[in-house]
């Protein structure tokens, strides 16, 4: 790969580093070149979409242009965007995933929205979200719905410490996460909704 630094001379601006990756990314024909650029920088440099443009001058230091050289390189390798940033954007809130957990869907907030819908006049509902991974569904729907107490079981503990993190960083209090397969085990307590994305993949299609 050819890289910014070379073609530079080592002064690089924001607007180099999207004006060249955005040509890298056609060259390697994946499209939407401009936007994940942009994801990326907003990660890299702690910023809004907006602030890149006003601040398009700024010279970026040689670590930051390593750092975003070995992010492209992942990309090319077909590493989900998600994952390099370590975050994804789920009901109007900002989770965080890492490579142990499933990538949430855009079209799982459908479930969140017809949750809303079926709940609309039930008074401080109880919810559980069976396979709760991210946390996404449990937590987007506790956000939504303050009077209501939503428990997210997962069968996996790795699942629930990321889900914990993502219901802290939001400072969610109305929602636990219980370790529980449930094949084996039934919850004790009755619901007035249960939600589920459930494993659709077969295990023998996973890598
Ligand atoms: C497709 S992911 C969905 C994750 C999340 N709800 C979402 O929509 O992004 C399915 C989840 O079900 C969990 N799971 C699989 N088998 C389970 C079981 N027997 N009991 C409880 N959870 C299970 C997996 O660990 C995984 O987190």
């Amino acid at each position: 790969m050819q890289t910014l630094a070379r073609t530079s001379e080592n002064n690089c601006r924001v607007i180099d580093l999207i004006g060249w990756a955005e040509k890298h990314f056609l060259s390697k024909g994946l499209e939407n070149g401009r936007n994940t650029v942009e994801i990326l920088l907003q990660h890299l440099l702690d910023c809004k979409r907006v602030d890149l443009y006003f601040g398009s001058e700024k010279q970026l230091t040689q670590d930051t242009i390593k750092t975003f050289h070995s992010w492209i390189q992942r990309l090319i390798k077909n590493e989900p965007l998600q994952y390099i940033t370590g975050t994804i954007e789920f009901y109007g809130l900002e989770l965080m995933i890492t490579p142990a957990v499933f990538i949430p869907r855009p079209e799982t907030e459908r479930v969140v929205e017809i949750a809303l819908q079926i709940l609309k006049t039930v008074i401080s509902p109880k919810i559980l979200d069976v396979g709760t991974g991210s946390g996404c569904i449990a937590i987007a729907l506790a956000n939504e719905l303050p009077e209501a107490s939503v428990t997210g079981i997962d069968i996996d503990p790795n699942m629930l410490k990321i889900a914990q993190k993502n219901a802290d960083l939001h400072k969610i209090n109305n929602i636990i996460f219980k370790q529980m397969d449930i094949q084996k085990e039934i919850p004790k307590e009755s619901y007035n909704l249960i939600v589920s994305n459930p494993p659709y993949i077969p295990l023998n299609e996973m890598s």
